[in-house]
């Protein structure tokens, strides 16, 4: 049967009918919401290159938990910007680091917030490598160690979820080791699993001050060309024991996320990053894009091509649009 008796414009006709028969659903239960923790108090400074997000004292974390909340938001990611940077970046395993006392001021103000951590070193090194550094090399097996002091420090602290971001090859069961020798079996481990050498960080990095000082990162992250090798990335932290598999950054990698997303049982997430959100921003800033309409989309799109969480910029806002159009 085709044209004229087939008419798919017929579904379209109202708001009720294209609802019904919409197939991909954007909630907020699907986000988890990136903060930036600094060291101070009642700090709250906008970043340059990312609009409406904020570097914030752990003193003002409970307001923000409370607002996530009220939007229906679970989940925060902490990227913590350290007071002093070393070679070995200390301060990412001190009990009293940034994140330690992020985490500790999100459970004390909410338990239910879902606290997941950024497991990296480039935050917190003075040479901002995502490992140690050796005659200009980014050590793998040596960072090993270091990855899993971490995310057992944030354990400790109170996270849920633990997120290894710096593309370490054993970096999964390194840490899935860890947790549970120090007793954290129920930790769950959210693998930056495929994560690309990508020039969407580039606001991310003024954020979070983790720009190399040398070189790049394109030693351990992808190369964007590859789509097999991403499969291969995702087989080996599954292998591993990972709880749950990340794609990033999402927009120009949604092949890759649907890929991932036809091959594993595994929940998948993909980080709708810092150069994505900022794009949007500054169009919406020139009046060349709707940022509702667009974010929304693009969200959309994102939860279309298979992917389960999203962590996204945009998560208070979308959040607000989707109440409002309830
Ligand atoms: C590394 C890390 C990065 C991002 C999240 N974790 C930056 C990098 O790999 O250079 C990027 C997130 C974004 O751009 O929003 N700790």
């Amino acid at each position: 049967m085709t044209f004229p008796t087939v008419r798919l414009r017929r579904l379209r006709t109202s708001p009720s009918l294209r609802a019904m028969v919409r197939e991909t659903t954007l909630r907020p239960a699907n986000f988890v919401y990136p903060l930036f923790v600094v060291h101070g108090r009642d700090v709250r400074e906008e970043i340059p290159s990312m609009p409406g997000v904020f570097h914030q004292s752990v003193d003002r974390l409970p307001g923000e938990i409370e607002s996530l909340a009220a939007l229906g938001i679970p989940a925060v990611i902490l990227f913590g910007i350290p007071a002093h940077k070393d070679p070995l970046g200390r301060e990412n395993f001190a009990d009293d680091g940034i994140v330690q006392q992020a985490i500790c001021a999100i459970k004390d103000a909410n338990p239910a917030t879902l606290v997941m951590t950024d497991v990296c070193l480039c935050e917190y090194t003075d040479h901002g490598h995502c490992g140690i550094v050796r005659d200009g090399d980014i050590l793998n097996d040596e960072t090993l160690d270091i990855l899993g002091r971490v995310a057992v420090s944030h354990a400790a602290a109170g996270a849920d979820v633990v997120a290894p971001s710096g593309m370490m090859d054993g970096m999964v069961g390194a840490i899935r080791a860890a947790l549970d020798g120090a007793g954290y079996a129920d930790v769950s481990i959210l693998s930056y699993a495929v994560k690309y050498a990508s020039a969407f960080y580039g606001p991310f990095r003024d954020a979070a001050q983790s720009a190399p000082a040398f070189g790049d990162r394109r030693t351990h992250q992808m190369d964007p060309a590859n789509a097999r090798e991403a499969l291969r990335e995702a087989q080996l932290d599954a292998d591993e024991g990972a709880d749950m598999l990340m794609v990033k950054p999402a927009l120009a990698y949604l092949d890759v996320i649907r890929r991932v997303r036809e091959r594993f049982e595994l929940p998948v997430a993909a980080y709708n990053v810092s150069g994505e959100y900022s794009m949007i921003k500054a169009a919406a800033a020139r009046g060349w894009l709707d940022e509702r309409a667009a974010a929304l989309e693009t969200l959309t799109a994102i939860r279309r091509a298979g992917a389960d969480l999203i962590l996204t910029y945009h998560a208070k806002d979308a959040a607000r649009w989707l109440q409002q159009m309830e």
